[in-house]
């Protein structure tokens, strides 16, 4: 079993460790995943990649459901329930397996999505997501999240030039003010498992930034 000083929130059977990015449309998770990847494979780290929403077979329909833009108005707890719905399935498909086998498990968006999107963006009780978070995760929790911080407006700029806009993408410029200030709480009251990263930097600085992070929450002793 690769040894970190990453914390481990997990009792019994789960061995890997669970790293899940973040970030508002445009912040750089995609541009950045790669470096993440080249660092593990550097360490010998075994590792998946996955996302949410989706993950599995199921969980990739309920993404299309939930990305698809519609003329049907689609009510707050409906897009929370199918979040959930699909995070449910993930974990149990998925993350669970991988973790208990000693992998890692690097995952392009997580729990703290929800809270940002759908408690933040749509104004939904976090009561009402942690109620669901303790029913679906379990004893499942991230132990390093990275972060990419971004203006929304320069952010959406980025996003705005990759072709169609998914039902996310074509809120309006307060939803996204909403969910970034979401994802800057859960920071800001989680510093030990949370790191943030300026994602209006440059290519070049971000991805230097993203390796000392790396370097100093995944020692090399894999
Ligand atoms: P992305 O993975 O391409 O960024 O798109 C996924 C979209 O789904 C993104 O706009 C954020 C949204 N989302 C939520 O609203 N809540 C969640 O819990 C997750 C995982 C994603």
């Amino acid at each position: 079993m690769v040894q970190t000083d990453l914390g481990d929130n997990r009792g019994g059977l789960v061995k890997g460790k669970f790293i899940t990015i973040e970030g508002g449309e445009g912040a750089g998770k995609s541009t950045n995943i790669p470096t993440i990847e080249l660092f593990l494979q550097t360490e010998g780290i075994e590792y998946i990649l996955t996302r949410e929403p989706g993950g599995t077979q199921m969980a990739e329909e309920i993404r299309k459901l939930l990305l698809s833009p519609r003329k049907e108005p689609v009510s707050g707890l409906t897009e929370l329930l199918l979040m959930f719905a699909a995070r449910s399935q993930h974990l149990e498909e998925v993350i669970k397996p991988a973790l208990e086998c000693g992998k890692y498990v690097l995952c392009d968006r997580f729990i703290d999505a929800t809270y940002a999107y759908q408690g933040g963006g749509r104004n939904l009780d976090p009561g009402i997501i942690r109620t669901l978070e303790r029913l679906v995760l379990k004893d499942i929790h991230p132990d390093l999240t990275i972060l990419f911080d971004i203006d929304p407006v320069a952010g959406l700029q980025r996003a705005r030039t990759r072709g169609e806009l998914d039902r996310f993408e074509n809120e309006e410029l307060d939803f996204f003010g909403r969910v970034r200030a979401a994802y800057l709480e859960i920071a800001k009251s989680d510093p030990m498992r949370c790191a943030v990263i300026d994602g209006s930097k440059s290519q070049y600085i971000v991805a230097e930034e993203l390796k000392n992070i790396l370097r100093i929450r995944l020692p090399n002793d894999a």
